[in-house]
């Protein structure tokens, strides 16, 4: 893949995003008036840990383009693990996979996983477009509720299917702001509200990464018993920190993750 192609593909993923998350347009815009470049810290996207769509194959796009491996996570309370991916050009976002244990689902629940994994077409899905082609399969309601009842995570997925689920906004790249405190209370100066779970900042110096992060705002979802409002993308804000070396800490920390994965729960 050529960097032109990656630009090419980074950017239809943030104008799926735009579709699912209006609000991030005008977050971004509200950044970009006062700053001369709003970086993307990274770009978030949920799978299941079957084979046919696992993080593997997700990353496919990513490393034929000079991303590599750098860090794995676990989140046992949530049933997740996770792996980040990072390109030396430090412009470039990391990217942030996480995959759901299937096996953790009631037997009900993993058989509508299954299922609904079976009805991907490799043909149409090639694993360089699975990281953006939205949802491939038919979902109802009572599906999506079943899901809901065990995972909000698995829900998400069944509803919205591989797309990205959050950007980030770099805030050491920001003029116009220093800290995450201040972020925060220029997002609630224009009414933006903030995912309070566990305090609105995640991470602390110590743990060289700090961040905060919008809810979700509804969209309606077509699902084959109908259209339902359910939350769907939210907006990152992420503070790095310098390792003794000097170089800014490129992780994630597991503890903050585990809350922010609820800026997407229903409420
Ligand atoms: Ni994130």
């Amino acid at each position: 893949m050529t960097n032109e192609e990656l630009t090419q593909m980074l950017d239809e993923m943030w104008q799926d995003y735009l579709e699912l998350n209006p609000q991030a347009r005008h977050i971004h815009q509200l950044f970009s008036d006062l700053n001369y470049q709003v970086l993307n810290d990274h770009i978030a996207l949920r799978t299941f840990d079957l084979e046919e769509v696992n993080i593997d194959k997700m990353a496919t796009p990513f490393l034929y383009s000079g991303y590599r491996a750098a860090g794995e996570y676990h989140f046992p309370n949530k049933h997740l693990y996770a792996k980040h991916f990072q390109h030396d050009d430090p412009a470039l976002p990391k990217i942030f996979i996480s995959q759901l244990m299937t096996e953790s689902l009631s037997t009900d629940n993993q058989l509508l996983v299954h299922n609904l994994v079976a009805e991907l077409d490799p043909m149409q899905q090639p694993p360089d477009t699975l990281c953006y082609c939205g949802r491939p399969w038919e979902v109802s309601y009572e599906e999506y509720k079943a899901l809901l009842a065990q995972s909000e995570y698995a829900a998400w997925l069944a509803a919205f299917g591989f797309r990205p689920n959050h950007f980030t906004i770099f805030v050491n790249a920001l003029t116009s702001h220093t800290s995450i405190e201040e972020v925060n209370q220029f997002l609630k100066s224009h009414s933006i509200e903030l995912n309070s779970a566990g305090g609105e900042v995640k991470g602390s110096p110590e743990e060289r990464l700090e961040q905060s992060s919008t809810l979700a705002s509804k969209v309606a979802v077509e699902f084959s018993d109908g259209s339902v409002e359910i939350p769907g993308c939210y907006y990152e804000f992420a503070r790095r920190y310098p390792l003794e070396d000097g170089s800014l800490y490129q992780g994630f920390v597991a503890a903050s993750a585990d809350k922010i994965f609820e800026s997407t729960d229903s409420r």
